[in-house]
């Protein structure tokens, strides 16, 4: 009997310690637990890329970018020809040889241009066990040419504040944790910017969220983020870019919405690193 409760203590807290190392972890360390994230993939039914949401053309969202070293690995957004603005949790312990940015494509494995990151200027408060200051800016090799399906993303005010239940899109092409679905073409989804305090309620007993933080998601779950799209934009009906794509506990769960960097409060860090 007590052997039996030992064991059923151990696997429960082996699940736990899944589920929050599978969301925080980029991909490249995800894909050596490759098993184990198949494994639970299968439990939570809502689990999936851009959870929810539909097919969309790179004309839809000019200024997305896939960050790659052998494949994809997070997204990222354009703010000007030759900078991008992607999550720190994307870049930690790379160099920017190993880099590539996938531009001006709605498929991440083909078409477009495949470019050389010449620098990568990741935020110096990022902290990866709460995950705060989740930003990293890519510059180009050399600047690129704007066309229909690579533009620059608007950037927010310092400190300007977005109102709770403003309707936001995400995309990206995370992860689809589901063998039978490809991979291949850029998803995007809907999703209300949720109140700060009542996200930071939710996430207590991850410690809360920080003031670098913003939320959007439905309380009911369904529409989310989600492993993959790390880095990618958060963008509201005025165009310009609310959020990055940063952490979640697991994705599209109920109670529980996806957790983005907030821009507005990187945005004099930007300015002084880009000069944009
Ligand atoms: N950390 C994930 C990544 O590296 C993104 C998680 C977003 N999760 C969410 N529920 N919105 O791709």
């Amino acid at each position: 009997m007590l052997l039996a409760k030992f064991v059923i203590l151990l696997v429960l807290q082996a699940a736990v310690v899944v589920v929050v190392g599978v969301c925080l972890i980029p991909e490249p360390v995800k894909r050596q637990r490759s098993l184990v994230d198949e494994l639970w993939s299968r439990r939570p039914r809502l689990d999936g890329r851009i959870v929810g949401g539909r097919r969309i053309n790179i004309t839809d969202a000019p200024h997305q970018i896939s960050l790659q070293t052998s494949a994809h690995i997070c997204g990222g957004s354009l703010i000007s020809e030759q900078w991008i603005l992607t999550a720190a949790h994307c870049t930690e312990g790379k160099t920017a040889d190993r880099l590539r940015v996938r531009l001006g494509s709605s498929e991440f494995s083909r078409h477009g241009q495949l470019l050389h990151v010449q620098k990568i200027v990741q935020h110096e408060k990022f902290n990866f066990t709460n995950v705060d200051y989740d930003f990293s800016l890519l510059q180009l090799r050399e600047p690129i040419e704007f066309d229909d399906t690579k533009k620059a993303i608007k950037l927010p005010e310092p400190e300007q504040m977005f109102a709770d239940g403003d309707p936001c899109f995400v995309s990206g092409w995370g992860n689809t944790q589901n063998l039978l679905e490809p991979r291949e073409w850029l998803r995007q989804v809907q999703v209300p910017l949720v109140n700060q305090q009542l996200c930071s309620d939710k996430y207590k007993q991850y410690g809360g969220i920080t003031e670098r933080m913003i939320c959007a998601g439905y309380m009911a779950g369904g529409k989310d983020a989600c492993q993959g799209d790390s880095g990618g934009p958060m963008v509201n009906e005025a165009g310009v870019l609310v959020g990055v794509v940063s952490w979640g506990y697991g994705c599209a769960k109920p109670d529980y919405p996806g957790v983005y960097s907030r821009v507005a409060q990187a945005r004099n860090w930007i300015k002084e690193h880009t000069g944009i």
